[in-house]
């Protein structure tokens, strides 16, 4: 086995410090945060920042965060999006706008209902505040109406779409329907559509559908996964009229606000999506995914898993082999993926057998990563138990 005995012993108890374990590494395919090139569209914007700054120095800060969140969302089909009353919070971060939704259904309720498999930080913050997660497999929330007694003992739904790392989007007639059970039992209906940009199935106008169905509902959305800037991001909260949680409250114990010059960056970003720049975005992982499966396409014994998926994560089976085994082999090349156990947080050992690459890199460092992996695949085929 390919295993560098001489690297240290690696300690990550969730995703993200597994990582953080890649960030300096010229082969990160790890995180799903954005590391592609800037299009030139984007390299000009950018450009454009020092008169930006100027920009948000002297604006009124609500113009421009109205001004960013029509555009970000109006690029993603959400045309129905609240803004006024404080219905669209802005964050630093998605995991913030998670943490503030997170201790505010505390308030009043114990236990949530939270699609499984999904990224680790979700049940993390959320038990982080006490609350009792009930995993609800991503088929059944997909496939059929969730139990009563599910319902009745938990006060919010969680449901991530598109999810993270199978890609899977809720469809239109399913949100509906989980929406009326929602409203039916009073329960939270709470979605992670952080990954949406790159999937037009996810941008039908989810808040269309939400509030017609008068359930209380929450949505976190995330600037921060499709464009490479830097980590300078927005996070959204959206809540509606009804949801009767301390949202604002809690927003307002954490933050001011964000910063308005990266809301002027983000509407820019925002209105050159609309402009083609996220059509050509979804053309450029559709191109890396089909990169990853060309060159690992004659290894045996692996699979991809999600073969609809569209956003800009892929996972792989790796057969008989263990996900750790290879995850060391190949970081032993300096090369950095994701094991999946903790996706699946209520059953690890479901997701043993799993990587997850990031398709959010340059062509050149994709293709690199795809060869390591590739021959570390070819080097790691004992069966393990
Ligand atoms: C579905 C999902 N939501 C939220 C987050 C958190 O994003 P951030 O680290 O930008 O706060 C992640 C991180 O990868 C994610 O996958």
């Amino acid at each position: 086995m390919l295993v560098n005995r001489m690297l240290p012993t690696v300690s990550a108890e969730n995703l993200t410090q597994f990582e953080t374990l890649a960030l300096s590494s010229s082969m990160n395919l790890a995180d799903g945060h954005a590391r592609q090139q800037l299009t030139a569209a984007q390299s000009k914007i950018v450009a454009e920042l020092p008169d930006m700054w100027a920009e948000a120095a002297v604006r009124p800060v609500d113009e421009i965060e109205q001004e960013a969140a029509e555009s970000f969302f109006g690029m993603l089909g959400q045309h129905s999006h609240p803004f006024a009353a404080g219905r669209t919070l802005s964050c630093y971060s998605s995991s913030l706008a998670m943490e503030i939704l997170a201790r505010s259904l505390v308030t009043t309720s114990d236990a949530v209902a939270l699609i499984h498999p999904t990224f680790d930080n979700i049940p993390d913050i959320l038990r982080g505040v006490g609350l009792r997660l009930v995993p609800v497999e991503e088929e059944q929330a997909h496939d059929e109406d969730l139990p009563a007694e599910l319902l009745e003992q938990v006060g919010c739904v969680f449901i991530t779409t598109p999810n993270n790392p199978t890609g899977r989007v809720m469809s239109e007639g399913r949100l509906r329907r989980l929406a009326e059970q929602c409203a039916e039992y009073g329960v939270v209906l709470a979605l992670d559509t952080c990954f949406r940009g790159f999937d037009p199935d996810a941008q039908f106008d989810h808040y269309a559908v939400l509030d017609a169905s008068g359930c209380r509902w929450v949505v976190i959305e995330d600037t921060g996964k499709l464009w490479p800037t830097l980590e300078l991001k927005i996070g959204w909260l959206v809540r509606s009229a009804n949801v009767d949680l301390p949202v604002e409250k809690v927003h307002s114990d954490i933050l001011l606000g964000t910063s308005p010059l990266i809301l002027l960056m983000v509407k820019r970003f925002a209105d050159d999506g609309a402009d083609g720049g996220l059509a050509e975005l979804q053309r450029t992982i559709a191109d890396h995914r089909a990169l990853v499966r060309a060159e690992l396409a004659d290894v045996p014994d692996i699979g991809f898993v999600d073969d609809r998926a569209r956003v800009s994560v892929e996972r792989l089976h790796v057969g008989s082999r263990l996900g750790m085994d290879v995850w060391s082999a190949v970081r032993s090349q300096n090369l950095y993926v994701l094991p999946c156990q903790k996706f699946h947080w209520a059953r690890p050992r479901e997701g043993e057998r799993m990587l997850r690459l990031a398709l959010s890199r340059n062509s050149p460092t994709l293709l690199a990563g795809a060869r390591v992996l590739r021959s570390a695949l070819l080097g790691v085929p004992e069966l393990r138990g």
